[in-house]
């Protein structure tokens, strides 16, 4: 049941508990490494670090890192990597909450822009839509077959279509690996 689950600010503390929900969630990328990288990064700064609890058990973990348009230093962004739920806790909704709590707190925060590279069949129901297409292009090329992959979502109404240019993210991120779907 969804009822029983908390969304909470992850501490220092829950660095092991969001390490295996990444090696659990993520079979074959070290996604637990970038995850704790992107933790112990100053780039990354701001940071939205939420973990869904229950029982008392983290069953699931989001993060969102800084991100930069351009040389745009009017416009605040953030991206939205990594999201991982073990698997026996997944289709039950809390990826859903993980994401709209983070997304309710980029906005208390006055983020204009979040980024993200991930399942076109899923981040759309969030709001998200095609990023290129807009004129905000990844920090690496994302192949032609899978370009919608990466999207974006306005917080801030009437940002999209204003700015363009390519995204800038966490050092611990900048990396080509990081960028394939
Ligand atoms: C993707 C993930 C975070 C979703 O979390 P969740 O708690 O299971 O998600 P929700 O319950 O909110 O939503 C479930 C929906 O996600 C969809 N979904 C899960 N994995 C998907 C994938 N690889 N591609 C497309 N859709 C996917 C399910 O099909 C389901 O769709 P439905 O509601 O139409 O049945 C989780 O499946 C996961 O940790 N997967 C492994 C790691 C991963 O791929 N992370 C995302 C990287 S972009």
């Amino acid at each position: 049941m969804k009822s029983d689950i908390r969304i909470e600010k992850a501490v220092e503390s829950d660095l092991e508990a969001i390490s295996s929900i990444h090696e659990a969630a993520f079979e074959e990328e070290d996604v637990a490494g970038l995850t704790r990288d992107l933790l112990d990064d100053e780039s990354a700064q701001p940071r939205i670090s939420l973990l869904a609890v229950q029982d008392q058990q983290p069953i699931g973990h989001i993060l969102f890192t800084r991100a930069q348009i351009g040389g745009d230093k009017d416009l605040t962004a953030s991206i939205l990597a990594p999201l991982g739920v073990i698997p026996e806790h997944q289709k039950k909704g809390i990826g859903g909450l993980l994401i709209r709590k983070g997304l309710q707190l980029l906005s208390e925060s006055a983020v204009d822009l979040v980024f993200v590279l991930g399942h076109i069949e899923y981040y759309p129901r969030f709001g998200f839509i095609p990023a290129a297409k807009q004129g905000l292009i990844a920090p690496y090329p994302i192949p032609e077959e899978v370009a919608d992959a990466w999207m974006v979502q306005e917080l801030r109404p009437g940002v999209l279509g204003k700015c363009q240019g390519k995204i800038i993210c966490a050092r611990a991120m900048d990396k080509p690996e990081h960028w394939q779907e």
